[in-house]
């Protein structure tokens, strides 16, 4: 209800019954003018005081934006229209043409950044309780997607490049039938009606875009077309397929929005949609749609500064008549250096020697989309050198004196388990980190998506005592406490030798710096997240303790935290393994595709020991020094019962739950005698 309203029938609370008869009627009358909504014929032009179902993180705004998701991370949100509409003809059941256009927007903190994107979808169902966020868009699961008894047509605007949906770039439209994996995708953008050109468009600018979705019933002809807003609707559709939906689409069917949110706060906005069966979809009127938050101007930054006067030289030298070849160098090398760098000089390397080393930052070099960008192979022109580079955008110069000190002496960390910084190099609205090239890639791809194990017990077991001394080393061991907050097989990069190595260490306090003290932002992942890290937003050694649990019992289960089962239901690894141990058959959770190569003690010490650090409570949990004598086999496993441990991690994977979490599994649960065996 919008707020006008709202406060003033408040106000008229006292005064005559008929006088608020007559506002309750004006009121009715004004929705009526705003939403009209027929079965089968839907219009939004805004949605203030529309009948949707909303779950997940999912509001309608008080000046009537459909907000999907809201900055909030790992979450999902969904709006539908609240009753199912019929696709079919009956007696012959074939599909009904349809046709639908809406106006969305995604507005993201960072430049650049963002995660995941925005679906309209077909689904013979509202509950979608059971599908995960971020890649999965809130649409599906690990385990249900692709099953063709989803029965989902979808449309997505993916703003992330995921390779496991073999998704074509960071910035696709694609048509999905019950998968994440797109029957066909394209490139978001337009083509011309005059040039027939085609024109880029990205999805995260925060400008709004309009899209359209056009069924023909008879010929199975699917198009998808977008364009800027109030543009007309170009006459070559983006994407065309032949897709016999007779297959896919139940009686009846919900239609709806769903968006999800990965590791960058994004929120996700549907300004105006509607919908027809057996015509061409109304119109969206532009003049009333909502209008979006405005975005504070981030503080001027000191990188506009700089490159300004560069700009004005540059011009200079133009009128000037100088080789226009130098300026465009000029600008194609172009760096950020300021004074308070000089003492960082030999950390510092030269864009052109990095973009050299890269060839261009090709993609034929890239390694790896992180959650903080890409990372590409390089050597070195002149030493020769293997190396990464990451790209980081960042735009706000605020707190980068500091962060860069920060890494310059996390460079001068040295560690055989943890992967070498070599330096860094900045440019207008990027940072560049340049670090020791790992040419075994990340543990995940070891534990994960083989058919065969690659990784014997050995193997892991030393990946594990590896890991475990790289974040001893952070947290305890050298002259400033290093806090890692990211910590999971993805991050762990192993080298020639198969030694684990953590990698992306201090990089999450990028976002931390120069932002607002009372918004928190929790760097992390899904599943790694220390349940009070999630409360409080505030990092520690011991949160990093929570995610080296974690992230060991994911090495050897070779499951990732959460998964989804064959029930749907959400298997929460720590529950799982703990759930056998009670029932004394904890070494059945090992990876399977280890068989009987594996040494007892030690993958019992390992189940047991990620059990303990992932306790709940962050008291019982053990420091890196404790976990890597239990290891060493220097300190015997505190003495510890399944009962005694007995805790429901399911809230985590609840969108709110944390609060009722700690509520409900008050500390007497657990003897404070007990807890404190392990410390
Ligand atoms: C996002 O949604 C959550 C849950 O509804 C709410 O608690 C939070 O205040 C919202 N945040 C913003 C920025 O609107
Ligand atoms: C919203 O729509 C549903 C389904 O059509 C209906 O049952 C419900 O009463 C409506 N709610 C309101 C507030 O109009
Ligand atoms: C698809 O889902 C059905 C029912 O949920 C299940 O029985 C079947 O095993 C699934 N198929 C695959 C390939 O996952
Ligand atoms: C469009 O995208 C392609 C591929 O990413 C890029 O090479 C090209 O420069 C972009 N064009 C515009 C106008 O942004
Ligand atoms: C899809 O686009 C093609 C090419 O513009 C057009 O001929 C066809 O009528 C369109 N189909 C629908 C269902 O809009
Ligand atoms: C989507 O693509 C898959 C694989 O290419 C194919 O098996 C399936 O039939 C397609 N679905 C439709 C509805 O065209």
């Amino acid at each position: 209800m919008p707020w006008e309203f709202a406060s003033n029938l408040e106000v008229l609370k006292s005064s005559t019954m008929s006088c608020k008869t007559l506002v309750c009627l004006l009121f009715l009358l004004l929705l009526k003018l705003a939403v009209s909504t027929s079965d089968d014929d839907l219009t939004f032009n805004g949605f203030s005081g529309a009948n949707l179902t909303l779950d997940g993180i999912a509001s309608i705004t008080s000046n009537g934006l459909l907000m999907l998701t809201n900055k909030t991370k790992q979450m999902k949100g969904h709006g539908f229209h609240p009753s199912p509409l019929h696709f079919r003809k009956p007696p012959d059941g074939k599909i009904f043409s349809f046709s639908t256009t809406f106006v969305f927007a995604i507005l993201s903190e960072y430049v650049g950044l963002s995660g995941h994107g925005i679906v309209f979808l077909v689904s013979p169902t509202t509950d979608l309780s059971n599908a995960l966020p971020s890649q999965y868009l809130g649409l599906f699961n690990s385990n249900n997607n692709g099953n063709s008894t989803n029965h989902v047509f979808a449309v997505e605007l993916d703003t992330i490049l995921s390779s496991e949906f073999k998704d074509i770039d960071d910035n696709h439209v694609g048509i999905d039938i019950n998968s994440l994996k797109s029957n066909s995708s394209h490139t978001a953008g337009y083509y011309a009606d005059d040039t027939g050109s085609f024109k880029n468009l990205t999805l995260i600018s925060g400008q709004p875009m309009q899209v359209w979705v056009d069924y023909d019933g008879r010929v199975m002809q699917l198009n998808v077309t977008m364009a800027p807003i109030r543009m007309s609707k170009p006459r070559r559709p983006l994407l065309s397929s032949t897709i016999d939906l007779s297959s896919v689409l139940v009686d009846p069917m919900y239609v709806g929005f769903s968006s999800s949110t990965g590791s960058v706060l994004t929120s996700h906005y549907v300004l105006g949609w509607s919908f027809k069966m057996n015509g061409i979809a109304q119109a969206i009127d532009y003049s009333k749609l909502p209008s979006l938050p405005r975005i504070k101007p981030k503080a001027r930054s000191k990188a506009l500064d700089i490159s300004l006067p560069l700009a004005s030289a540059a011009f200079v030298l133009m009128v000037v008549g100088a080789a226009m070849f130098l300026v465009r160098r000029r600008t194609k090398y172009a760096e950020l250096l300021e004074d308070w760098e000089q003492e960082y000089g030999p950390h510092r390397f030269s864009y052109k020697d990095l973009f050299r080393a890269t060839k261009g930052f090709k993609d034929k070099e890239l390694l790896g989309i992180g959650g903080f960008g890409r990372v590409y192979k390089g050597v070195l022109p002149t030493s020769k050198m293997e190396v990464a580079v990451k790209r980081v955008s960042h735009e706000s110069r605020q707190g980068m004196r500091e962060f860069v000190a920060e890494i310059v002496s996390i460079g001068n960390l040295r560690h055989r388990n943890l992967v070498q910084l070599l330096g860094y190099c900045r440019r207008k609205g990027e940072l560049l980190l340049v670090y020791d090239y790992m040419p075994n890639g990340s543990l995940d791809r070891f534990l994960y998506d083989q058919e065969k194990t690659t990784l014997d017990w050995n193997q892991r077991f030393r990946v594990i005592k590896g890991v475990a001394s790289g974040l001893l080393y952070l947290h305890e061991d050298w002259e400033k406490v290093v806090i890692h907050r990211d910590i999971k097989a993805s991050n762990i990069l192993l080298d020639n030798e198969m030694n684990g190595r953590l990698g992306d260490f201090g990089l999450a306090r990028l976002y931390d710096h120069g932002t607002d003290p009372q918004t928190t932002h929790i760097v992390g992942t899904m599943g790694y997240l220390a349940p009070e890290l999630a409360r409080t937003g505030k990092a520690t050694t011991i949160t990093d303790v929570f995610a080296f649990g974690a992230f060991i019992l994911e090495v050897a289960c070779g499951k990732r935290p959460i998964e989804v089962n064959a029930e749907r239901e959400h298997i929460v690894l720590v529950d799982w393994v703990l759930e056998n141990w009670r029932r004394g058959t904890i070494r059945e959770t090992r990876d399977p595709r280890l068989g009987e190569d594996y040494v007892v003690e030690e993958m019992e010490l390992v189940l047991k020991l990620g059990l303990l650090c992932s306790h709940p409570l962050p008291a019982a949990r053990p420091t890196m020094r404790q976990v890597m004598q239990y290891l060493d086999g220097d300190a015997p496993l505190p003495e510890l019962s399944p009962t005694c441990m007995s805790f429901s991690s399911m809230a985590m994977v609840q969108n709110e739950g944390f609060d009722d979490y700690i509520m409900s599994y008050p500390s007497s649960v657990y003897p404070s005698s007990t807890l404190s065996g392990g410390r």
